[in-house]
């Protein structure tokens, strides 16, 4: 059972933002209408057996043509907050150059309707949709990238910075350039495994400049980034094991969140060396130009991470799908790690662990790394689960009862209050909000639509919106916390 939402409602404290997220590449479809150019998932997803389900995002939930209704459930939801990301294809269809008028109406049309419905815009400005002659000219790994962010964040705030309430300048560094460049398990496609340090630094670089350029341009936005984190254990005694969860830690979690908030790279333990020597190779200008001030943090949260030394199998998040090269999977088999299982617990339709008590683990962890850092959005936190709809035997209306979605929003927003609460161990953090990811089942990257995350169940075939129980669980926690104000 789900903790009931009165009870919930009333630990939220003032001010929490209660919201949803989506980004355009999983949800807009129209991938070629009124200018749009293609992305470098666009060619990826066109790739034969890169995505599992073998299907694509042309169409995807068809939001650039129903924006409209989509809104109107954001507001029937109550939500206080509504999180998306710009197009860049869309808006800069070559990724540099003049802009493309029709994709910025989209998006004027979507900020109004939201300020009209009351909801507080948060625009992601790059959520992995890499134009794709920037991609064919190295993507990330070509330092030339971060400066295209920036002009493009530049074009953004000229163009929405009156409307945006917060900026996210990049979502999740990370997993661009573990899944991307890394691993090769999204676009652009292709493993690099560790010789992929430079696109997470450009990355880096890229935030640093696009913040530079929104306060240039004088948003009256907060501005801030979205960086995934995952807290690591070992999964047996000793020394090796020890090291690898030191390896994966920095990969994941440090090499993002520390040039961002403490203006450097991990240390690392020497025994590292041959992993992460590029760190001690980069510039410090770089690294002042990453160590901005934000307005706010932005973290996702969905698993911990359970590390063993040694080579493969590939598991988890990280499991083979079909039509990646053998030489490859023999590569990341090599790899001086692997994620395993975690016995006993309940897991999503992912395989990753259901642990809430690992998102105060998060936020504790983060306290301890980050004194002083800016106020904390959980800017995602969500689970897919294999959904059935019915048909409710009195009034005949489709119905989803997503029991183990709703539980999983429930203990997790839940677990966030209580590490942030006075007397908590992450009472240090200034926590600001929840969204849930996501709105209405997506295109969920290299797991097409085999994975529903939604709140609201997307009938692909039909374009039918059906929220499920979970969003009714939403509306009530946030209704029972207007009441209580
Ligand atoms: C994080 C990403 O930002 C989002 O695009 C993705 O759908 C979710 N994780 C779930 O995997």
């Amino acid at each position: 059972m789900a903790i009931a939402a009165e009870s919930l409602a009333a630990k939220l404290p003032a001010h929490f933002m209660l919201g949803v997220a989506t980004a355009a590449f999983q949800i807009e479809g129209a991938v070629a209408e009124d200018g749009r150019g293609p992305s470098g998932w666009d060619a990826f997803t066109h790739l034969p057996g890169r995505i599992v389900d073998g299907t694509d995002a042309d169409i995807a939930c068809d939001h650039y043509h129903r924006m409209p209704e989509d809104v109107e459930l954001i507001h029937a939801l109550g939500a206080d907050s509504y999180r998306f990301s710009l197009s860049w294809p869309r808006i800069q269809p070559d990724g540099r150059g003049p802009v493309n008028r029709k994709g910025v109406d989209f998006y004027d049309r979507l900020l109004d309707r939201l300020l009209e419905r009351g909801i507080s815009p948060m625009c992601t400005i790059y959520h992995w949709d890499t134009p794709l002659p920037l991609e064919q000219e190295g993507g990330w790994l070509n330092r030339e990238t971060a400066y295209r962010l920036a002009e493009f964040a530049a074009l953004a705030a000229d163009a929405f910075g009156d409307r945006v309430d917060r900026w996210v300048t990049i979502n999740e560094p990370a997993t661009v350039t573990l899944n991307g460049y890394a691993l090769g398990l999204h676009a652009p496609g292709v493993p690099h495994l560790f010789d992929s340090l430079p696109a997470a630094h450009h990355l880096l670089l890229g935030h640093g400049l696009s913040v530079e350029a929104l306060r240039t341009a004088s948003v009256r936005g907060e501005v801030g980034i979205t960086n995934v984190y995952s807290p690591v254990v070992p999964a047996t005694e000793g020394f090796g094991n020890e090291l690898m969860v030191q390896l994966y830690d920095i990969l994941f979690n440090g090499m993002f969140a520390d040039p961002v908030l403490l203006g450097s790279y991990p240390r690392f333990n020497p025994l590292l060396t041959p992993f992460l020597a590029y760190f001690h190779t980069v510039p410090e200008e770089d690294i002042a130009l990453m160590h901005q001030p934000l307005d706010f943090y932005g973290l996702n949260y969905y698993f911990p991470s359970r590390i063993a030394p040694g080579p493969g199998p590939l598991t988890g998040p990280h499991a083979k799908p079909e039509g990646v090269p053998e030489q490859f999977v023999q590569d990341v088999q090599d790899m001086p790690f692997h994620l395993t299982g975690w016995p006993g617990y309940e897991r999503t339709g992912f395989g990753w662990p259901v642990a809430p008590q690992y998102l105060g683990v998060a936020l504790t962890e983060m306290a301890r790394r980050y004194p002083g850092m800016p106020p904390v959005y959980i800017t995602e936190g969500g689970a897919s689960f294999t959904d059935v709809v019915v048909e409710d035997a009195l009034t005949g209306e489709p119905e989803v009862a997503d029991v183990k979605r709703t539980e999983y929003l429930a203990d997790h927003i839940n677990a966030a209050l209580e590490a942030t609460a006075p007397g908590g161990p992450a009472e240090a953090i200034d926590l600001r909000g929840y969204y849930v990811w996501t709105l209405m089942d997506n295109f969920e990257w290299a797991a097409g639509y085999s994975q529903r995350f939604g709140l609201v169940y997307v009938d692909f075939a039909t374009q039918r919106r059906i929220p499920k129980a979970s969003y009714k669980w939403l509306q009530q926690l946030a209704s029972h916390r207007d009441r209580a104000r």
